[in-house]
């Protein structure tokens, strides 16, 4: 190890060291945003300049004070999605607007001018149940869909927008001393951070000046938000009256402190807006630094003078303004009118795409540590598993594996035979995941630096050289991923003849890509760095990670000629990251607050559209007692990415070393977690597919009680799973809260019942997960467990049939080869459709352009809810062979218990109970 990186290591070493990083009040854009507005500048709308085209509307805004035009635009779009873009008239040169995010091009709905006077103008689709109120002066947008104002756009007058202007000595010499900023007087140039802004020893020299834009919004009737991720924070989002603001800046914080605004690791801005009966979105399309300021004003009843008992009394509904402020770029802002929240699902995978199909092996457990040493290492974890008969599909190698931190090489001490280690894991159909971060060592002779280098591949300096920065190879520079020739060339770097030593089984984690540069201002790059098309990286900052985990994802479908899924995990991500893999939490800590934190950091992710988020199982930084350990794994194993991690200094944790009654406890949270494949993979489809995340808050669910919106200590999986983790030291019990009146809910395990809409206390042991099971639901598992996915593919289902108060239910199963995309372009898939009612349970295909040769038989039937005892239980298959089918029924559990069946999963079949 150099000296230099040793240094570094123990730099990140330290629990987080908040000096590093800028809180608001350290933010010059911040600070000029709040001071224009004590100064009540107001904007107007020129209606004279309406012009009206297919797609938009257009019109100028003029800033009352220095008359320079802005010019708006408002787009209807299909689905009940709604734009607005402001954008300097003409800009001294051109702004940066977000690319490669939105999917693909927008349907749009003609808004037509139906009225207004003088003062306004009212745009409206054919339908009329989205209307948009521009009023002119002060300029300001109301939005009315299907009949109720839903928000209001700059109502507070805090729209800003600063112009792009000749840089001072320039004006100097050209003789125009005009000024065109917020405040440019002499003593504020410092503390406006207008040219140059000063943090630390760090100088950020602005060769733009200062372009910062913002807008508020005013959302009525509205005080549960959530969404903007990521922050160690609660799901619902604060207040952020007293304090910061949320800050979108993806950066590296080893041992993030939680309960805290600060940017970490990734950014979605977009945030959703809920209530009983409407869910609504706000989708801010900026890829700068962004901040978001929260302020709900509560609901207030007051007295009318006039008389009558009927109007007595009137409530005024609470309101909450969300303002935000970026660094950069336009404002370019999309709003997402639901009305439900499986709408705004939808309306926001149709902007920026849906879930992509993840391999079905990435579902299952992944083992990782930082480091693996050796392939001797590694066969000995390996065997590890399978002598403790714990399941798990995917070995992990961190930085180490390569020769210097090298990416795409391999240590030749360490690992001597990366192929033959990979055929050793492929013998136990296991797979093998490989970093690849985005930093590159300077270093001549490594073929990716000297190709890189030579083609100008890396992100430059304002002075034109090639950026270098520090991090773990020393020395770096970093491959700008947002230009589409690196990505290709990068993409082609997975190419089986060119990365040395890979095979099919490998598959890619991408790591400091939001890029972290250990000497660098708040431990990233500077912002006045340049990338490709002349950008400056304070444009663009929030979208490189999304950039590398693209550009990966496309190499690993190259390499297989288009065939294959990728699985490809990030670290960092932006709106639209869903569609290129995975991501995980970064760097937590092994204490019971972040087991705790990491649900509502979870459920934040999966509504903001990547489903497929997890958290590393016993905590990244320091030990977990094998009590925290073994709830970690608990509640991991109900969580859409599973994978356990552990820094370097810290001791090794393989499941089996806490002695065999925790071994016993980890691998029976393994076995459960393998066993509900079939439903996660089924859930996943419909992520991928229709848009619904896959771990969900209860609010998603139950969307009109008012009880679920401010849950977060449990979570849906699907609509048929309620999951309460256990984050408590010693717990002896849990408060679940079992949502819906009309609901009932079927412990998993006791198979105990109890009507919803009400807490109840749980006695919990350390082998208790407490999992509920939705009365109306049927989910479909595999009875059992073999080493890894791989060796469950031909093994039988059971379907778990929870019946409602009306004595029914309904499920579905999804299936396919698990790894390929024939499922898209062949077609080859299952889609079953389980329903039960009138004591009937018939499987049907549920979409009829599938067809998959599976061998797979239902064998095992559970019915929960059954009152009474059947006298007969029969299966009718299609070929019409009526059977009798054995049974056991449980009066004391009311369950009726089918064994041993023999039914094909693909084929038509009913099962009657009489
Ligand atoms: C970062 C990652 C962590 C990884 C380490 C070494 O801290 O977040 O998961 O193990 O780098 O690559």
């Amino acid at each position: 190890m150099e000296a230099a990186e040793k240094q570094e290591i123990s730099v990140e070493d330290e629990a987080v060291d908040k000096t590093i990083f800028r809180d608001c009040n350290k933010i010059a854009f911040y600070r000029r945003q709040k001071q224009q507005l004590s100064k009540n500048t107001t904007y107007q709308a020129l209606l004279e300049s309406v012009t009206t085209g297919q797609e938009s509307t257009k019109f100028q805004i003029i800033n009352k004070a220095t008359k320079i035009p802005l010019l708006a635009e408002i787009y209807g779009i299909e689905r009940n999605i709604f734009r607005l873009k402001i954008n300097e008239e003409a800009p001294l040169k051109p702004r940066y607007e977000v690319p490669d995010v939105i999917t693909s091009k927008l349907g749009a709905v003609r808004l037509v001018s139906c009225s207004g006077d003088a003062g306004s103008l009212i745009l409206a689709n054919g339908k009329g149940d989205l209307k948009c109120h521009i009023t002119a002066n002060p300029f300001k947008i109301d939005l009315e869909f299907k009949k109720e104002t839903v928000l209001s756009i700059n109502s507070l007058g805090q729209l800003y927008f600063e112009h792009l202007q000749i840089p001072q000595k320039q004006r100097a010499t050209k003789g125009n001393e005009e000024s065109t900023a917020a405040d440019t007087s002499q003593e504020n140039q410092e503390d406006l951070g207008l040219w140059e802004e000063k943090f630390g020893k760090f100088v950020d020299v602005k060769a733009n000046g200062p372009s910062s834009v913002g807008l508020d919004f005013s959302l009525y009737g509205f005080e549960h938000l959530y969404g903007i991720p990521q922050h160690a924070e609660s799901h619902q989002l604060k207040n952020t009256r007293d304090g910061d603001a949320y800050r979108l800046y993806n950066l590296d914080v080893y041992g993030y402190q939680i309960h805290d605004k600060m940017g970490i690791y990734g950014s979605v801005p977009y945030l959703l807006a809920h209530k009983q009966g409407r869910t609504i979105g706000i989708f801010w399309l900026n890829a700068s630094e962004t901040l978001v300021e929260i302020n709900t004003e509560p609901a207030v009843e007051y007295t009318l003078t006039q008389v009558g008992p009927a109007a007595a009394k009137q409530k005024v509904g609470c309101r909450t303004d969300v303002r935000w402020m970026s660094e950069s770029g336009i404002i370019d802002v999309f709003l997402l009118l639901g009305p439900t929240p499986s709408d705004i699902f939808k309306q926001y995978s149709y902007l920026t795409g849906t879930q992509a199909m993840p391999p079905l092996f990435s579902l299952g457990y992944h083992q990782c540590r930082w480091n693996y040493e050796d392939e001797q290492d590694v066969k000995a974890v390996d065997a590890g598993f399978d002598e403790h008969d714990i399941p798990y599909d995917v070995m992990w190698l961190d930085i180490e594996h390569t020769e210097g931190k090298k990416y795409f090489t391999w240590d030749k001490k360490r690992f001597a035979n990366p192929k033959r280690m990979q055929e050793l894991l492929r013998s136990k159909k296991r797979k093998l995941v490989v970093i690849s971060d985005p930093h590159i060592k300077v270093d001549p002779d490594y073929s990716v630096y000297a190709k890189a280098k030579e083609e100008g591949f890396f992100v430059r300096t304002p002075q034109g050289g090639d950026f270098e920065g520090v991090c773990w190879p020393g020395l770096s520079s970093y491959l700008d991923f947002t230009s589409p020739k690196v990505r290709e060339w990068y993409s082609s770097l997975f190419d089986f003849p060119v990365y040395q030593g890979s095979t099919d089984i490998l598959f890619v984690w991408n790591d400091m890509n939001e890029p972290s540069v250990f000497r660098g201002p708040e431990l990233t790059m500077q912002k006045n760095a340049i990338h490709y098309g002349n950008w400056e990286h304070r444009e663009l900052h929030n979208i490189y990670g999304f950039y590398q985990q693209m550009a990966t994802a496309e190499g690993l479908i190259k390499r297989s000629q288009g065939k294959e899924r990728p699985f490809v995990l990030s670290r960092s991500f932006f709106a639209g990251s869903q569609k290129y893999g995975a991501v995980w939490t970064g760097d937590n800590t092994a204490e019971w607050s972040y087991l705790k934190v990491s649900i509502p950091m979870l459920l934040t992710l999966s509504i903001s559209g990547i489903s497929f988020c997890g958290a590393d199982v016993g905590g990244f930084i320091g030990n977990p007692e094998p009590e925290l350990l073994v709830r970690w794994y608990q509640a991991g194993a109900y969580q859409p990415f599973f994978r356990g991690h552990a820094t370097m200094n810290t001791k090794r944790r393989e499941p089996w070393l806490f002695g065999e009654e925790h071994t016993r406890l980890i691998r029976e949270a393994i076995k459960e977690r393998y066993t509900l494949l079939p439903y996660l993979y089924s859930l996943f489809y419909h992520a991928h597919m229709s848009s619904e995340p896959v771990m969900r808050p209860l609010w998603i669910e139950f969307p009109d009680e008012l009880e679920t919106f401010g849950v977060e200590d449990e979570y849906m999986l699907g609509s048929a799973l309620l999951v309460h983790p256990v984050t408590e030291l010693q717990a002896a019990m849990v408060d679940v809260f079992l949502p819906g009146p009309n609901e009932i809910w079927y412990d998993s395990k006791t198979f105990a019942h109890w009507k919803g809409g009400c807490t109840v206390k749980i006695p919990v042991a350390l082998d208790t997960i407490p999992v509920f099971q939705r009365g109306g639901s049927v989910v479909p598992i595999k009875t059992t467990v073999g080493k890894s996915t791989g060796w469950m593919a031909d093994s039988p289902y059971g379907l778990h049939i929870a019946l409602s108060t009306k004595d029914s239910a309904v499920g579905e199963l999804y299936l396919d080869d698990g790894h390929s995309f024939q499922y898209l372009h062949q077609k080859q898939f299952l889609h079953r459709k389980l329903s039960f009612s009138s004591s009937v349970l018939i499987n049907r295909c549920a979409d009829e352009r599938g067809h998959y040769p599976s061998k797979c038989k239902v064998e095992q039937i559970l019915v929960l809810g059954l009152q009474k005892k059947p006298s007969s239980v029969t299966t009718h298959p299609s070929d019409g062979k009526v059977q009798p089918a054995a049974f056991t029924y449980s009066a004391r559990t009311s369950t009726l218990s089918l064994e041993k069946l023999s039914l094909n999963i693909g084929d038509d079949w009913e099962v009657h109970i009489t």
